[in-house]
């Protein structure tokens, strides 16, 4: 199945769903490019800046920004203090600058025309895509590199794969949206302080997923949940309050590389605790 056809089988069935001529938008000139010219219906956009947040102090990029839309939306609709859009097609660029003027918006957007492997999006607080899962996943390395821990992805209908979507929505039954938000990097083995008392535990990061342990009292004691929220990570392991066994909640902000704060909840007493990245996880050879 090539590029063109993955994208027009969903967008026959929102042809037929919505007896609009969708399909007609993906040109045959552009097979060159990685990903055909296909818009997002206004009501997916707006749905999309709405799971995303878009709020006064965001950037947003737009990867493979077509006519422009989205980037439009967010200024105009959202608020947005800035939006970029990145585009191959010299064509959709200057689609995208007219309708920028239209809209009254060209002191808050630039339209760069640069392939999105290429382009520095760095900056971005908010992310959006309507690419396939295959550039989704090629693009995958560098955004979790790149983009800030918190910074939020929204894609129209194509996943990334084995990282999950935080959150994800239908739309009239067949279209996808999906919201990821870039954790932290917090693998590793570490040391917490917690009063006078220092002990290891280890942190295993599967994108937003976390598991591990903590070795405290001659024990070790796996955590239960654990999950990431940009930089909020939470964790659930066991500890002992005098002769009980109870639950010990870790809640904490990775505020630099390799240094986390935070609180400690056992058996309702609240702990302030302090930790820093004393390796790499054990499970990384
Ligand atoms: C499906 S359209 C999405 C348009 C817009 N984001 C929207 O949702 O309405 C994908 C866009 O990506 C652009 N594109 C494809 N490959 C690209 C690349 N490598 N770098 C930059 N843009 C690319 C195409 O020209 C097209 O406009």
């Amino acid at each position: 199945m090539n590029i063109v056809s993955k994208f027009v089988i969903p967008v026959l069935a929102a042809f037929l769903m919505a007896a609009m001529p969708l399909a007609s938008h993906a040109a045959p000139e552009d097979d060159q490019y990685d990903v055909p010219y296909v818009p997002t219906p206004m009501k997916t956009v707006a749905r999309m800046l709405e799971m995303a947040k878009v709020k006064p102090s965001d950037i947003l990029y737009d990867l493979g920004s077509g006519d422009g839309r989205i980037v439009i939306s967010a200024v105009r609709d959202f608020g947005a203090q800035r939006a970029s859009g990145i585009d191959i097609n010299p064509i959709r660029i200057r689609e995208s600058n007219e309708n920028a003027r239209k809209a009254g918006v060209t002191d808050k957007i630039k339209f760069f025309e640069a392939n999105i492997f290429e382009y520095d999006f760095s900056e971005a607080t908010v992310l959006s895509m309507y690419l396939l899962t295959e550039v989704n996943l090629k693009l995958r390395p560098r955004i979790l590199q790149i983009l800030k821990p918190g910074t939020r992805i929204v894609s129209h209908d194509f996943d990334m794969g084995e990282w999950e979507p935080d959150e994800a929505a239908t739309m009239d039954g067949f279209r996808h949206v999906y919201l990821w938000i870039v954790p932290a990097q917090i693998d590793g083995t570490w040391e917490v302080t917690a009063g006078s008392t220092k002990y290891p535990i280890v942190l295993e990061q599967f994108f937003q997923r976390v598991s591990g342990n903590v070795q405290l009292g001659g024990q070790t004691h796996p955590f239960r949940t654990g999950r990431l929220d940009g930089v909020n990570v939470i964790f659930e392991a066991r500890a002992q309050d005098g002769t009980r066994d109870v639950p010990a909640i870790y809640r904490a902000n990775a505020v630099g590389p390799g240094a986390l704060e935070g609180m400690i909840e056992i058996g309702g007493k609240k702990i302030p605790f302090k930790a820093r990245r004393t390796g790499p996880s054990p499970s990384i050879k």
